[in-house]
């Protein structure tokens, strides 16, 4: 029983602009982003290479490289205490504590990254280590505990070094550590990217295994569009730093009101004409240190109008907690209504 009054939303972000410095100007890597994360739900971000999804969630843990700048907007983290935790007003202290305990992340291509000469069980009691819990016999049952859970014999991978293990073991381990101190919100970075079909196979059955048995929230990166559609409950779709369509993963993707969500829909293969056929969206991402005026995607859009070419169009409702930011939006339902993807992700 609680007394707070009923409210299961964990992350909260409004409004959230990330910019780079480079040489060439100021790159607008995300701008305005806006989602709320609750409880148990798992979202997936999809999108074009450098649209800006590890920007925004590297922005979230608050560990963007030193050339970043948060130009505005607010994270608010819930804690399972129900105190709020303003995330970008932080200090160090507090950021090492948030970080882990509350919100952990799985890097994309840490897979590589790891330590060579470090064993597995000292990243586990590094880690646990620096956040204060010394008790190693409480880290290792907890690490074994997970291991298990991610289908990872525990007594030989706990004192395997990285390369004794595959690709596919090295992303459970980090699965693993990224739960070791029960956080409430794990974000993987294109956790299936880098290995193979079958290894994605077991990664997937493990993820929606242990979440359940977890109940921890979970952003989850992908350009792979049917990953995303049997593990998201919510996919937000991104192009040059917006997210500009946001929904359930069957409006999504039966009821797209983006026209680069649908050109994302058709660009998967699909295999129904007996052959593999794969359309891409033509064209190629916009400069984000210049970016077009209006719809930033209007470039490449075939629904394109003058309008969409000068105003921006604002994310707006289109169903049940369905938003999406595109002025021909009518249009792009009529057209993915008329093709039903049928072989389409679900
Ligand atoms: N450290 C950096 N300095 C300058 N620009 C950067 C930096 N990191 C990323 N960018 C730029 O910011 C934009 C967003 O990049 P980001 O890595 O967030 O995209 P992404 O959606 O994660 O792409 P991918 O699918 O390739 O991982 C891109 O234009 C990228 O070139
Ligand atoms: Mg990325």
């Amino acid at each position: 029983m609680t007394f707070n009054s009923h409210n299961d939303v964990v992350l909260s972000v409004q409004d959230l602009s990330i910019s780079y410095l480079t040489p060439r100007g100021r790159l607008r890597a995300v701008s305005h982003a806006s989602f709320d994360l609750h409880q148990g739900e798992t979202l997936a971000l999809i999108g074009e290479s450098g649209c800006g999804k590890s920007t925004l969630n590297l922005g979230l843990m608050r560990l963007l490289p030193t050339n970043a700048r948060v130009d505005g907007g607010r994270i608010e983290y819930t804690r399972r205490d129900g105190a709020p935790i303003d995330v970008l007003r932080l200090n160090d202290r507090q950021l090492r504590q948030f970080r882990w305990s509350e919100c952990s992340m799985v890097f994309q291509a840490a897979l590589n990254s790891l330590n060579p000469v470090i064993r597995v069980r000292d990243m586990f009691y590094d880690t646990a280590a620096a956040h204060g819990k010394r008790f190693r016999r409480q880290v290792r049952d907890r690490a074994l505990d997970l291991f298990r859970r991610v289908r990872l014999d525990p007594e030989r991978v706990f004192n395997a070094y990285p390369h004794e293990l595959s690709g596919g073991m090295r992303q459970r381990v980090l699965l693993a550590l990224a739960l070791l101190l029960n956080p409430q919100v794990v974000i993987l970075d294109e956790p299936t990217t880098a290995v193979d079909i079958l290894t994605q196979r077991t990664i997937i059955e493990v993820l929606k295994a242990i979440r359940e048995e977890l109940n921890f929230s979970t952003i989850f990166i992908s350009h792979d569009l049917s990953v995303a559609a049997e593990m998201a409950d919510t996919v937000a779709t991104m192009y040059a730093g917006e997210i500009v369509e946001i929904g359930p993963v069957y409006e999504l993707f039966y009821r797209p009101r983006h026209a680069y969500t649908l050109g994302l829909l058709e660009a998967v293969p699909r295999l129904s004409a007996g052959e593999e056929e794969l359309v891409s969206i033509p064209g190629s991402p916009p400069d984000l240190i210049e970016p077009p005026a209006g719809c930033k995607f209007h470039v490449r859009c075939p629904f394109a109008t003058d309008r969409c070419r000068v105003e921006p169009p604002p994310l707006e409702p289109v169903g049940e907690n369905h938003l999406a930011a595109c002025w021909e939006k009518a249009r792009v339902l009529t057209h993915a209504l008329e093709n039903a993807y049928h072989d389409a992700p679900r």
